[in-house]
């Protein structure tokens, strides 16, 4: 009965009264055809200017412009290419290894760790634990700060693999917190198109990598890019393990499987949807995949947590400086973990990590700025 009144009445909510009028009478509102429609880039800016100026407060006019600047790319250093003399002549034009160079390290570390203290609660690491070694294998060579020149094209060696390949710098960082030990067996949650895959295998440390994305595109990217940068001996030897499945169930499937596993996610991916049209996930028809992303993301870190051995590493890393995607989406993860996996974890927040590297900022505020680093007790 309710259902049919349903089917032939409709609500009309005017400002003080609710009245029933027939549905055959309605007008319809023709939102396509009356909604003004903005850019996407418009819209993202939008919406950025709303929730980061409450967020970031003072920070965010400065934020904002690095945001729509052109982007500062690094040349990570293939080692598994023996072109000669790569390093020698990016040096010459001026670049540097943001990694090694700064040699006021330190200092910065001492002071960002006293100054994250009185913000910690309890579920977060001590963060004179989080100490990792970053791997002296790892060389991601930059143009001085302010200088935004281009590189070259990368140049092959005899055998055709490529001397470099360029990534915005701040993407090397998940990997450097990752902390690849000798030996250890890594998952590569979403890797496509495969920056930091390729990073995690300049650490000559991984024993075995298996890396995954959803997409089917994106993973034959994944797969070409190995192929420019790894020598066929390499891929053949069955070290990397690549597939496109939803990463959502690699959790169960390959539980307690691995030593490190990197969840960089889809997220709103902020300076590309400010600046580029094409894609961008502010577009009308991608709203309901916007608002999802922080519920996907929250299962694709709790995946990872579950396929996590114990005493093992996880980083979750985005390019969104929103809350609701990264500090949210943790908290939920290691609250469901506990709850629901009975797995315990520790978390440490990332953020100061980026003014470890000067040379490299303001990039780094854009790539990873809100990553965490999870670790599960021994
Ligand atoms: C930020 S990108 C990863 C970038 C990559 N780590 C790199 O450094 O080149 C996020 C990736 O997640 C993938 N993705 C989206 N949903 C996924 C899912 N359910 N499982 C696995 N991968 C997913 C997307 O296809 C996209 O390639």
């Amino acid at each position: 009965m309710a259902a049919s009144v349903l089917t032939r009445f409709c609500i009309n909510k005017s400002k003080d009264s609710i009245r029933f009028i027939q549905r055959r009478y309605r007008v319809k509102t023709k939102w396509a055809a009356t909604r003004p429609t903005f850019p996407a880039t418009e819209l993202a800016l939008h919406n950025f200017d709303t929730s980061y100026s409450i967020q970031l407060r003072d920070l965010w006019p400065s934020i904002r412009v690095a945001m729509l600047s052109e982007q500062k790319y690094g040349a990570l250093i293939n080692s598994f290419s023996s072109a000669p003399n790569v390093i020698t002549e990016l040096e010459a034009q001026g670049c540097k290894d943001f990694i090694s160079i700064d040699c006021t390290r330190n200092e910065v570390h001492q002071s960002s760790l006293d100054s994250m203290t009185p913000h910690r609660d309890s579920t977060e690491l001590d963060p004179a634990a989080l100490q990792p070694s970053m791997s002296p294998d790892i060389k991601c060579l930059v143009f001085p700060k302010g200088d935004i020149s281009r590189f070259n094209p990368a140049r092959p060696d005899s055998s055709g693999i490529l001397g470099y390949y360029l990534l915005d710098a701040a993407s090397v960082l998940p990997v450097l917190a990752l902390d690849v030990q000798p030996g250890h067996t890594v998952l590569d949650l979403c890797a496509a198109p495969g920056g930091k895959t390729l990073a995690l295998l300049q650490t000559h440390s991984v024993n075995h990598l298996w890396a995954n994305d959803l997409s089917g595109s994106r993973t034959m990217r994944l797969r070409r890019t190995l192929q420019s940068y790894l020598p066929k001996e390499f891929l053949e030897e069955n070290k990397i393990h690549i597939t496109s499945t939803d990463g959502r169930q690699l959790g169960m499937t390959e539980e307690k499987s691995f030593e490190r596993v990197l969840v960089d996610v889809p997220c709103t991916t902020d300076r590309h949807s400010a600046m580029v049209e094409e894609n961008n996930i502010f577009k009308r028809s991608r709203t309901k995949e916007r608002q999802k992303l922080p519920l996907l993301q929250t299962q694709l870190l709790l995946a990872g947590i579950q396929a996590t051995r114990r005493g093992g590493n996880i980083v979750y890393s985005t390019c969104s400086l929103s809350q609701l995607q990264n500090e949210c989406v943790v908290q939920q993860a290691i609250s469901l973990a506990q709850q629901e996996l009975g797995i315990t974890m520790q978390v440490q927040d990332l953020r100061w990590w980026w003014k470890l590297w000067p040379e490299a900022y303001p990039t780094a505020w854009m790539s990873v700025v809100c990553a965490a680093y999870l670790k599960s007790p021994a």
